[in-house]
């Protein structure tokens, strides 16, 4: 009997409609649209507003959106991870909440905390799954509302992150395409140089963690870009190499979109061609949990099936890794 695989079988994506550019940031810090093109290559990002507007009602979008594009009823849904850093609430999960407002009444669901290759690490736990034969139906999502966590006098962060949620159904298959590899890491000891210090267990929210700007993400950008250059790149080669991959066998690598030069760098260690490469943080920024699966939902009419495609990402954590999937129709 041919081995079952996890196919992801759809694709769909949400952005807020609030576009903010490099231009109204140059009014709110000291930076400048050339600055942020040539560091960066972030044009605009999007913003969710309103009150009481969480990354549920992102995620929500785009599992809607999803369900309806399928044709595939809420109620056959039996399991929904949600990758986030930027959960509604601590508790209950982010996911749970999106099962709720969907109407996914018979699925399971939580959510998975790993920065910006939330969404990867979730894709592999969902196919595991799919995998054992426990489950048939299985949606993952990567939702971030990134605006709630930055502090917008602080141009080091802010120019780089928006709100953005996506969303892949993942389905048996016994045909040679769906998720093949993955290859997943982590290192605690990043912490010194990218995090969200207070609003958790240790810094409890107290006037101290509100005067001190304890509940903004910080990070140290020179040195998570040299970390992140060096693994995303290391592991997006390796997966090729144990799959005996050649640049002409991959059709695509779909990059955590943090910063346009750690993709180049990844891209060319791969020896992959630009046009190789799936990229939209001009317009979006660094959505974290969302940049994949906005990628795929944006370049989707362009793949094939039986397309190669190298999903890689690094992030907070620190967190990194790739997977290699054959895109299945
Ligand atoms: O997705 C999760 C993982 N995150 C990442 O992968 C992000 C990785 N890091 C980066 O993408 C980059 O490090 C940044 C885009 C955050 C910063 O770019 P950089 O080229 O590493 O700049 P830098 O931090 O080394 O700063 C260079 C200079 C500094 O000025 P001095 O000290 O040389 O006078 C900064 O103060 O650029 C200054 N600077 C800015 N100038 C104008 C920093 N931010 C800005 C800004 N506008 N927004």
């Amino acid at each position: 009997m041919s081995k079952v695989r996890a196919a992801i079988t759809g694709v769909y994506g949400y952005v807020p409609d609030y576009i903010l550019t490099n231009q109204e940031l140059e009014t709110m810090v000291d930076t400048s649209d050339e600055w942020i093109m040539s560091r960066t290559g972030i044009k605009e990002r999007r913003i969710l507003k309103g009150e009481g507007q969480g990354t549920s009602v992102m995620a929500s979008a785009a599992v809607k959106g999803l369900l309806e594009k399928t044709g595939t009823n809420a109620e056959d849904i039996e399991l929904i991870i949600c990758a986030t850093v930027t959960p509604d609430m601590p508790f209950p999960s982010t996911a749970n909440l999106v099962s709720a407002k969907v109407g996914a009444v018979n699925a399971f669901s939580y959510d998975i905390s790993a920065a910006c290759s939330g969404f990867i690490y979730a894709l592999t736990t969902g196919s595991q799954f799919i995998e054992s034969g426990q489950y048939k139906k299985v949606i993952v999502i990567g939702a971030d509302k990134m605006s709630s966590i930055i502090d917008y006098q602080d141009r080091t962060t802010c120019i780089i992150f928006g709100d953005g949620a996506g969303a892949v159904l993942l389905e048996p298959t016994t045909e040679e395409v769906g998720i093949l590899d993955s290859i997943h890491k982590s290192d605690g000891n990043g912490v010194e140089f990218l995090k969200m210090k207070a609003g958790g267990s240790m810094y409890p929210a107290s006037h101290e963690t509100v005067d001190n700007r304890w509940h903004y993400a910080r990070q140290d950008g020179a040195t998570v870009f040299k970390f992140a250059v060096t693994n995303m790149a290391d592991y997006a080669a390796k997966i090729m190499e144990r799959n005996n991959l050649t640049p002409d066998d991959v059709a695509w690598l779909v990059p955590h979109q943090a910063n346009k030069r750690i993709i180049d760098a990844t891209a060319h260690r791969m020896g992959l061609s630009d046009d190789k490469v799936m990229m939209n943080i001009s317009r979006y920024g660094n959505t974290t949990s969302g940049t994949i699966p906005l990628l795929l939902w944006d370049y989707e009419s362009q793949l094939n099936k039986g397309d190669n495609l190298v999903l890689a990402a690094f992030g907070g954590g620190f967190t990194w890794g790739a997977i290699y999937t054959k895109w299945a129709y």
